[in-house]
């Protein structure tokens, strides 16, 4: 599987993370993995079988146990279809609650390597070129401002029908970063050997056009 290409697109809440991923991977005819909704699902899960989000043997539990599946962009907890579900602030603040947590984290590791399929694979999230797939041929950390990134949350919650406040989301994304960046396993940094895209003042496609040219010179240098 270590010949299988991986492309790493790590980075804060709100990035862009998920569009350029998806996008880098129809390109490409890859496989696609959305880590952060694993972190999702199993707080999802945890708030659904009233774990309590201080113990960690709970949480590692719910985690190994997690019944999803995703189908053609919908993500699935058993037989419910939770795809918006999980997108909430609110799950999202207590997945990155969870994701401090070494026995969580652990849990969640061979399901995240299975994704790694021929043709290839892009996985997008906190740790992807750091822990989980460190020999991938492309790492990219992809960031923007903080209101850049408050914007966009912005109007896709909106646009998903949600309501939302601009300055409750900027707050909740920095203090999001801040957890996410000073927690001590698998904190969220760019990998070394990673390229940095800041992406606030570009569109998503210019973001997906650029990652793909470093893939392309990636894989030339690879095979000279
Ligand atoms: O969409 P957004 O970037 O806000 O979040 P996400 O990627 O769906 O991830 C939700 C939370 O899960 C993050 O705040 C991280 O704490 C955690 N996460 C992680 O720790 N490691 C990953 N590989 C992916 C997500
Ligand atoms: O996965 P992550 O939380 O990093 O971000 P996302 O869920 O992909 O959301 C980013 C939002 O910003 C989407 O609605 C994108 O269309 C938009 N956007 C972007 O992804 N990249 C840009 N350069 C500009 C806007």
């Amino acid at each position: 599987p270590s010949a299988i290409p991986v492309i790493t697109i790590d980075g804060p809440t709100a990035s862009g993370k998920g569009t350029v991923a998806q996008r880098v991977a129809d390109k490409l005819g890859f496989y696609y993995l959305d880590s952060g909704a694993l972190y999702r699902l199993t707080a999802l899960s945890a708030i659904r079988h009233q774990a309590s989000l201080s113990d960690e043997h709970a949480l590692s539990k719910v985690a190994e146990h997690l019944d999803c599946s995703f189908v053609g962009g919908d993500v699935f907890l058993a037989k419910e279809n939770v795809t918006d579900a999980i997108r909430k602030e609110e799950i999202g603040n207590t997945a990155s609650k969870i994701a401090a947590l070494p026995g969580v984290r652990h849990a969640l590791v061979g399901l995240q390597l299975r994704f790694r399929m021929a043709p290839g694979l892009v996985a997008d999230g906190r740790d992807m070129g750091t822990v989980i797939f460190p020999s991938a041929i492309l790492k990219v950390f992809l960031t923007a401002s903080a209101e850049a990134r408050a914007e966009r949350r912005y109007k896709q919650l909106i646009g998903k029908g949600f309501s939302a406040n601009m300055a409750d989301l900027l707050k909740d994304l920095q203090e999001r970063d801040a957890r996410d960046a000073n927690r001590s396993v698998a904190p969220l940094k760019p990998a070394e050997g990673a390229y940095i895209l800041d992406t606030s003042n570009m569109t998503a496609d210019q973001a997906v056009e650029q990652v793909l040219s470093w893939y392309a010179s990636e894989r030339k240098k690879a095979h000279s």
